[in-house]
């Protein structure tokens, strides 16, 4: 079949045409350089083949105009490639504000995929065309990586860690999910799909899905369920700090220093309550390793998410009324 023998992969994200193009250009400066140099030492071997033994050419002794040349030239290219990749690097690194967010798990050997409505997906991502989409990810076992050649997008995903990258699907198909680390026995087995749909069909496949709690409404019933609330209380009369309006903010920390509470800031501190303990609380909180996993995690941290005015974990919606702010304070 021609399709299983096509050079590129599809395109079919925002983003690809900025990666093929720096493929692209690599690969004709390569090609030009390699057939270049190819031809001159052929034709130099033969025009300056040496007819007899007093046949020597009078030697350069140093070329100002030559040095410039094969400096600037070079340098100049590599800095073109330098600033293609750069640009296609910060675009990668920063998701649109607007993007609807969705939660990967690596687990040998599978993918197990959360949108925050609550519809859960394994070995399968369906997305809305035209929409841009954040992945957080992480694994709950050794190192894979995500990998969706038509979007032009992969990262590893690493024990312990959050990784995020984004996407905006710009052609409707069903495209490949790939693991792109070597993981064990089933690696090659760890594959999948992606369905890019229009946004009524993505409507209608979300209303046809089997829907549990949404991510916030799941951490919720974990957050009490873990007794997180009795010391974590709204109103800041807890044994430890509130968490109404933490996320994305900064907090300081006994040791005088501040961080940002971000996702990894989040995990850390349930996994690893002792390693930032907040200024003006004392290390009384228990680990909570072993007793919530990766997928509940992240179902507590989008829960943490909703209790903050400024960082919404944008829901889906429909195309005339795209992402409002989902879930104001105490409005549950
Ligand atoms: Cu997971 Cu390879």
């Amino acid at each position: 079949m021609p399709k299983d023998l096509q050079l590129f992969p599809d395109s079919a994200a925002t983003g690809a045409a900025g990666v093929d193009a720096n493929y692209l250009y690599i690969l004709a400066v390569s090609v030009f350089f390699a057939v270049g140099i190819s031809l001159a030492i052929l034709y130099f071997a033969l025009r300056y083949k040496r007819k007899s033994e007093a046949d020597v050419p009078k030697p350069i002794h140093g070329s100002i105009a030559l040095e410039l040349t094969w400096t600037i030239i070079p340098f100049l290219l590599a800095m073109t490639m330098f600033v293609g990749g750069a640009v296609v690097f910060f675009r990668n690194y920063q998701a649109p504000a607007n993007s609807m967010e969705m939660f990967v798990v690596g687990k040998q050997w599978m993918w197990k995929i959360q949108h925050p409505n609550g519809v859960r997906e394994i070995n399968e991502l369906h997305v809305p065309l035209n929409r841009p989409v954040k992945l957080t990810m992480t694994t709950e076992d050794v190192i894979h990586s995500f990998y969706i050649p038509a979007f032009r997008i992969k990262k590893d995903v690493v024990p312990g860690q959050y990784s995020t990258m984004w996407f905006e699907a710009n052609k409707v198909g069903k495209y490949h999910l790939f693991c792109a680390e070597y993981c064990g026995t089933q690696h090659s087995g760890m594959i999948g799909s992606v369905y890019v749909m229009e946004e009524a069909d993505y409507e209608a496949w979300l209303s046809g899905s089997v829907r549990g709690e949404t991510m916030q409404q799941a951490g919720e019933r974990l957050f009490n369920r873990l007794g997180c609330a009795t010391c974590h209380k709204a109103d800041n009369s807890g044994r430890g700090p509130t968490l109404v309006d933490l996320f994305g903010k900064p907090v300081k920390l006994q040791n005088g220093m501040s961080v940002i509470a971000d996702e990894g800031y989040l995990r850390e501190s349930v996994l690893k309550p002792s390693a930032k303990i907040v200024s003006g609380y004392a290390i009384e909180m228990p680990t909570f390793q072993g007793q919530i996993s990766e997928e509940g995690l992240l179902q507590v941290i989008s829960y943490i998410k909703s209790l903050s005015k400024s960082a919404q974990t944008a829901a889906p919606a429909p195309a005339a009324a795209p992402a409002p702010d989902a879930a104001k304070k105490g409005g549950n």
